[in-house]
């Protein structure tokens, strides 16, 4: 099966950040998750490049629109490469063929009469780059995400009336429990939808907002960011002159954070509607990512956790370990410098102190190579057995943000279950006695088993370390989600590099 992932497109206006690392490493995860499960997938990122908050950006920044879009961009594709995120296309909005199917899609909806144009008065948020209502605002009148007041603007603007299809939303969400995932924002959703839905204004006057698609029916106007912004969902699958558009939508799966719920689950599914397109397959929606102690991340604060400093210090794969394992999937979840370490201490720990003593052993007393599975008792065929089960189950279940959360989970418990069983059965002092030589060798090999199974489970979380493993194990075909107990081959080699993660140097 050929599945579509995508991520949200981020706006330019600063530099990537830990949330913004977060959901593109998540669609990778689940990108290699659904490869391994023998599916292909086409995995999308990138940059929403329009509008007023990018526009300022500009404006402060003196450099041509061109040249700070492709910088502030390059930071983004730049930091994802480097986190090992393998996406097929990055997203940016301001490419000609994405403006082309904007301006195609306009054009379509306005011919058909599903866009009227009056006078109107609201209060605009620019860090939502949404108009809000008196209800959404704070006791202060403020944006609760963005902590300001919204400016009150008045202008003549092209609308796209949403409300004659709120009943059909309200339809499509109660008879497709799996679409917005988890359950809770789906309610959330249906609780939006229980007013008249408000018309949404789908154009800014160029007096006031100059970057972006300009209107194909009137010159003086450029798309509203959003409307423009969805649209890359589908630009990037070429839509409307690609004939196998349909095959590839039918498997799409959108990653968002609860932040942008309203757009992608109301305006979206709404605009999908009115081309005759249905909605995305799954949308999963994340909490946010705040600091340590449940206070949001800030500069004043000091506690913004920056992504090039982590890898800079744990690497790259300690950092995806943590956010895949510590994203709760009830609310918002923690980080901080001092979380990521005690993350990657567990790490060093539990797989990474495992696999080196297990290697030295075969190194010294086995002369390097995988030894005879012989003598394996019950219990060592429970070990690697139960492994290989829970691993054969969680790679069962299509990906969502619950099955790649017990499956950060479930390797963190095999490698308890595996440490615990090596230090029970004691091979250093069989490795002493002669008489003990078939036991010792088969305790060594069920390690080295249940190792395998680990490494090849984590390869979605933490590719490299996960190839290391195979490798120091002999076992170098590609990573598949295929686990079969004992079934590491006896007398092939087995390496023992560096380690996997290495002691940190406490400043
Ligand atoms: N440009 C719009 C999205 C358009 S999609 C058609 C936008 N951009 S954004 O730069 O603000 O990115 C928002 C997204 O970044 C969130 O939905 C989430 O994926 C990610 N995150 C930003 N901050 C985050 C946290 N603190 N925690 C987790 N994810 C967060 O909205």
């Amino acid at each position: 099966m050929e599945k579509y992932i995508t991520t949200p497109i981020y706006y330019l206006n600063g530099l990537p950040h830990i949330g913004h690392a977060y959901t593109s490493i998540l669609g990778d995860v689940m990108k290699k998750f659904e490869q391994m499960r023998g599916n292909s997938v086409y995995y999308s990122t990138g940059t929403d490049e329009h509008g007023q908050k990018n526009q300022h950006s500009i404006e402060a920044s003196g450099l041509s629109a061109e040249e700070f879009l492709k910088r502030q961009s390059d930071n983004f594709k730049n930091l994802f490469v480097d986190l090992g995120i393998d996406f097929d296309y990055f997203v940016r909005t301001s490419k000609p063929e994405h403006k082309k199917i904007v301006q195609e899609i306009l054009q379509n909806i306005y011919d058909r009469g599903l866009i009227v144009k009056k006078s109107y008065e609201g209060l605009y948020c620019e860090g939502c780059e949404q108009f809000k209502k008196k209800s959404d605002l704070d006791e202060n009148g403020c944006c609760p995400d963005h902590k300001v007041a919204p400016k009150a603007i008045s202008e003549e603007n092209y609308f796209f009336k949403l409300e004659p299809y709120r009943q059909w939303l309200i339809e499509h969400i109660k008879s497709n429990p799996d679409w917005i995932q988890p359950a809770k924002y789906a309610n959330e959703v249906l609780g939006m939808l229980k007013e008249p839905l408000e018309d949404l204004c789908i154009s800014r006057p160029k007096s006031r907002v100059w970057l972006g698609v300009e209107l194909p029916f009137d010159k003086d106007y450029v798309t509203y960011i959003w409307f423009d912004a969805l649209v890359n969902y589908i630009s990037t699958l070429n839509y409307g002159h690609n004939p196998d558009f349909d095959k590839l939508w039918a498997n799409s799966n959108h990653l968002i954070a609860k932040d942008i719920l309203k757009p992608h689950c109301i305006y979206w599914p709404i605009m999908l509607h009115a081309l005759n397109v249905a909605p995305v397959k799954h949308c999963f929606v994340h909490g946010y990512w705040i600091g340590e102690g449940g206070v949001k991340m800030s500069k004043s604060l000091g506690n913004v956790v920056d992504p090039v400093e982590v890898v800079n210090m744990l690497g790259v794969d300690a950092l995806r370990f943590y956010l895949i394992n510590n994203m709760t999937l009830t609310g918002d979840s923690q980080i901080s410098i001092d979380l990521l370490k005690q993350g990657y201490k567990m790490l060093a720990n539990n797989i990474g102190n495992l696999q080196m003593r297990v290697l030295k052993m075969v190194q010294k007393n086995l002369e390097g190579k995988v030894p005879s599975k012989a003598g394996m008792n019950a219990d060592d065929k429970k070990l690697v057995n139960d492994i290989a089960d829970r691993f054969t189950r969680i790679y069962s279940q299509e990906m969502s943000l619950e099955t790649v959360s017990e499956l950060a989970d479930s390797i963190v418990k095999a490698g308890d279950a595996t440490n615990a069983y090596f230090a029970a059965n004691t091979p250093w002092v069989l490795a002493k006695d002669p008489a003990q030589r078939e036991r010792f060798e088969a305790v060594v090999y069920t390690t080295l088993d249940a190792l395998r199974l680990i490494g090849c489970a984590m390869y979605p979380l933490t590719p490299s370390t996960a190839k290391k493993i195979e490798r120091s194990l002999g076992c170098c075909d590609e990573i598949k989600a295929e686990f079969k107990a004992m079934g590491l081959i006896e007398g092939s080699n087995v390496e023992v590099g560096d380690p996997l993660f290495p002691i940190l140097e406490e400043k």
